[in-house]
């Protein structure tokens, strides 16, 4: 394998998205009342009519499967299909069929997400995911779309970054609902990897279709956001100390929760939250993995993570370091189960940095899969620049760009597109592949 350029037979190869980041005008969530609150979104815009994508999804799929994708990530948003409680949207119901219907026309494997940040208002008004009832609520509507869409969906996503979601909304306050308090943010976490255990089960029992024909019909697992923390000051203790603190709550406690079905929270100052649930442990058929970048810790600083001195970051200031997939990805198939990387891009409006990237985190995959871990796939975040929640819309991701006050929303493909095409296509790093990356 280490000097054998392909991938894995049927290696997935594509783009992941989020419903509110692509989607346009998804008003009835928390996310969309959060944006009009002033402050909230750096420049000011918020998700609006973000790509289009709602409408476009047919084009959008068509330039994806131009590029070789065989996969692509995408999430249902709950609000449109139950916009209040109880009650389901036959339209946005039907809508969705049309998306899974022109990936299947474009040979595209759905990859889909249950839970991707935002909450239908009637959700978040009524406790949020500080209040365990939410944890129902979330069972019946994957039970629904398990019964629904099951016949077109073989990968299922439950949540998407517990332990982002959490932080981000109730330690940071800079995502909604806006709280401060870390004691709330670990019961938010509880109560997702206990909505993942849940909805585990409910999707392998509702969910008896094949939609593949590879003899499986639900592989269900979650995204997991394995950012990597290390001290800044490697000599310092107490640097030492708080990494060690944080990638315990962070990466650990999650994964601990999947594999032995108990979820065990704590940080400093905090209540500690502490649960046993039997219907956790093993509920994984694979590992999401969502890389970005690394940061370093320092203690007893108003700042606590900064990038690494010196080292390439993107437009938001994350360290580009790819050798930190590999480190995930090997981390990540410590668990035994295969890994599926759900997200891993650079946010590079200019797309200067991100062709190299891509064919380094290419190989840091390579690499990983040589030393034994069994990857499935890799799904570029982005297929578009789109709405990057606080980050409004400085994050371009995109292998597309696209610019939110052009009133056509044109699509302009990047070289990076081109890069990503040519792996895919191969399905093995090439020449061609390294070409492109370099001009
Ligand atoms: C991840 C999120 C995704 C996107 C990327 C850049 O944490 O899952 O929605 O914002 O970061």
């Amino acid at each position: 394998m280490a000097n054998d350029p392909r991938f894995p037979a049927g290696f997935l190869w594509g783009a992941a998205t989020s419903a509110h980041q692509v989607e346009g005008g998804n008003r009835r969530n928390d996310w969309w009342r959060f944006e009009q609150r002033p402050g909230v979104v750096r420049g000011g815009r918020g998700s609006g009519d973000a790509c289009g994508h709602y409408g476009r999804f047919d084009a959008d799929f068509a330039l994806a499967a131009a590029d070789g994708h065989n996969a692509h990530r995408l999430s249902l948003e709950w609000s449109r299909i139950e916009p209040d409680r109880g009650r389901i949207d036959a339209c946005a119901v039907a809508h969705y069929h049309d998306v899974f219907a022109s990936l299947k026309r474009h040979r595209i494997v759905p990859v889909v997400t249950l839970h991707h940040f935002t909450n239908p208002l009637w959700i978040a008004d009524a406790g949020g995911w500080e209040s365990r009832a939410t944890v129902d609520r979330y069972a019946d509507f994957v039970r629904f779309c398990a019964r629904e869409f099951g016949g077109e969906v073989d990968w299922w996503c439950t949540v998407n970054e517990p332990e982002v979601f959490a932080f981000r909304g109730w330690s940071e306050g800079i995502w909604p609902p806006g709280v401060r308090d870390d004691s709330r943010a670990l019961e938010v976490i509880a109560n997702q990897l206990e909505a993942h255990g849940r909805a585990f089960h409910v999707l392998h029992a509702e969910d008896r279709a094949d939609a593949d024909g590879d003899g499986i019909a639900a592989r269900v697992g979650f995204a997991k956001h394995y950012v990597q923390l290390e001290a800044l000051r490697a000599w310092h203790p107490l640097d030492r100390l708080q990494a060690l603190l944080e990638r315990r709550v962070f990466v650990e406690a999650i994964e601990q929760a999947t594999s032995e079905g108990v979820v065990d929270l704590s940080i400093p100052g905090a209540k500690r939250v502490k649960r046993v649930l039997p219907e956790l442990e093993g509920a994984l058929d694979y590992y999401g993995l969502n890389y970005y970048t690394r940061w370093r810790v320092r203690s007893l600083a108003a700042v606590p993570h900064v990038a690494t001195p010196g080292a390439l970051l993107n437009d938001l200031g994350w360290e580009v370091w790819p050798d930190g997939l590999r480190r995930a990805l090997l981390a990540a198939g410590r668990f035994g189960k295969p890994v599926l990387v759900t997200e891993n891009g650079v946010a590079d409006a200019h797309d200067t940095i991100r062709p190299g990237a891509l064919l380094a985190f290419a190989g840091a995959m390579h690499a990983a899969i040589a030393q034994g871990v069994d990857v499935r796939g890799y799904l570029h975040w982005s297929l578009l620049d789109n709405f990057e929640w606080s980050d409004g819309w400085h994050g371009r991701f995109g292998l597309y760009a696209v610019d939110p006050g052009d009133p056509a929303l044109t699509r302009t493909r990047r070289r990076s597109a081109e890069v990503l095409a040519r792996l895919a296509r191969a399905n093995a790093i090439t020449d061609a592949v390294r070409e492109a990356a370099a001009h």
